[in-house]
Formats: C-alpha cells, structure tokens, sequence
C-alpha cells in the first residue's frame, strides 16, 4: 500500500527547488563495497558535485561490478520484486530502465510488461549495454534491448515511455532539473517514473556527501512539473520516489 505522504506540501513549506546542501550523515560508514552497488574506496576516477552535479563514477569494468550488482545477496536488500510491484506495470506497457548497468532488473520488468510489452535499458556506459545485451540473448527477453545514451539526455522520444525506472543512479546525474524535465517529456500522460536511491544512514551506496534525500529527489522531479509521492516500502537501507506526469485534463 502506498503511503500518501505528498512531498509538494513540504516542498511549498521550503520554497525553493535548488537542492540543498547535504549534511553529514550521522552514520557514514561504508561496507568497503563488497556488497553494495556503490563500491567504495576501490575505484578509480570520480568526481564530487552538489547542486544537481552528478557522482562521475567510472562503470567501465563490468566484470567487476556485475559481481556486485548481480550477488544474489543483494535481493535480500534490494528487494527487485518488490520494487517492481510498486510500479504496477500492466502488460502491454513500455517501460525504461536508466541507468541500468548490469540489467539486473530487466527479467523483472520483461516479466511485468509481457509479450506485449518493451523494455528499454539505457546506459551511459557502452560496457554495460554490451553486458546487457548478452544478457537479453542469454535470457531470451524478446520484448527488451539496451541502448547506449548520453549522460544528460535518456534519448527517449516524447510521450513514449509509460514508466521509468532509476535504481542507485539519480546521483550519478549531473544538472538533474534539466534532465527531469526530459523525463517529463518521455512519459506519457499518467506515466511515472520511480527513483530508487540510498537514505543517508545505509551502511553502503554512494559516498556520503553525494547521497540524496529523498525531499532533495522530490524537489528536483517536481521543477519539471511531476507530482510526487514516496511510496511506503519495506527496503532496509533506501527510499522510493514516485514522480507522475498528470494526465491529461478532459475535454
Ligand atoms: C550503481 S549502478 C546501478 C545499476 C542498476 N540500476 C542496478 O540497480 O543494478 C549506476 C549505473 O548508472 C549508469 N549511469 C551513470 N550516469 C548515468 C546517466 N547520466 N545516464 C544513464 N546512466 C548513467 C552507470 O554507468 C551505471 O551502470
């Protein structure tokens, strides 16, 4: 069940749309990446931004984080079922995937929109589509492709995409109003997309300065005219956003 928390009203009671400056976490320790999605302390070039910056993260080695991001321990957190159940996907549909990475989430969401349905996993990492793409072929996922796209754009025709997914990623996006905007575009009327990101206090994901909060996420989605909603979820160490693209007033 969804809660009806409406971040709107909070974000009235701010006043403003830029993000604010994150805090300290009270607990920003990290697991040392082993198992998470955001391996800490072990990659190579990155690059720290606020303001709608984004976590410049180097994907390129997938053998490496498809050890990570495909351990079957991390279901017992992630909760991808879950996840997708959320997002009521009905067959037929065409859903995205940005930010997709290893494609963990593509059986799943193969599965929810059916034979009838699409799905599309983008990445701006050209390693990680090939990953994908095997993994399309090897899992027989005839309803679903991989795409390369650029780092601030998801390359989706308008009004095309009945739901996005972002898993771990809305950090890595830099200028994030810009970008919310071109998802807004994506979607069609009544179409959402549900950001999937690490609370402050989890004991792995992104470094700390770079974690989001969940009202800094709303805020950002809601600039592009999104109505926002956190979903009430039982995942240990992340938060659920919800943001809809109203549909259409009749005639
Ligand atoms: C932490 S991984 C998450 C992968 C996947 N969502 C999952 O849950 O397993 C982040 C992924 O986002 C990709 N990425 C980073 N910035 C991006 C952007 N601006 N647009 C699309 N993908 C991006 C990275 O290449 C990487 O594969």
């Amino acid at each position: 069940m969804q809660r009806t928390t409406f971040f709107l009203v909070l974000l009235m009671a701010c006043g403003s749309s830029e993000a604010e400056p994150e805090p300290e976490p009270a607990a920003a320790e990290t697991s040392g990446g082993e198992e998470t999605t955001e391996p800490q302390h072990t990659h190579g070039r990155h690059h720290h931004g606020h303001h709608g910056q984004g976590h410049d993260h180097d994907f390129s080695d997938v053998e490496r984080f498809a050890a990570i991001f495909d351990d079957p321990e991390r279901d017992s957190w992630q909760k991808p079922d879950e996840v997708v159940s959320l997002m009521a996907l009905e067959p037929g549909q065409t859903v995205a995937d940005i930010g997709a990475g290893t494609g963990y989430f593509l059986s799943r969401l193969s599965a929810a929109v059916g034979s009838e349905g699409r799905v599309i996993g983008l990445d701006v990492e050209p390693n990680m589509v090939a990953h994908m793409e095997q993994r399309i072929a090897s899992e027989s996922l005839a309803n679903t492709e991989a795409a390369v796209v650029p780092t601030d754009d998801p390359g989706l025709e308008a009004a095309s995409v009945d739901a996005i997914l972002i898993v771990d990623t809305w950090h890595h996006i830099g200028e994030r109003d810009d970008y919310s905007a071109k998802l807004f575009a994506a979607l069609k009327p009544g179409g959402s997309v549900f950001v999937v990101d690490f609370t402050r206090d989890a004991p792995h994901g992104p470094p700390p300065e770079m974690r989001l909060s969940p009202l800094t996420v709303a805020e950002e989605l809601a600039s592009a005219g999104f109505e926002i909603q956190t979903l009430e979820e039982t995942l240990p160490h992340q938060y659920m956003v919800r943001a809809t693209r109203p549909a259409e007033a009749s005639e």
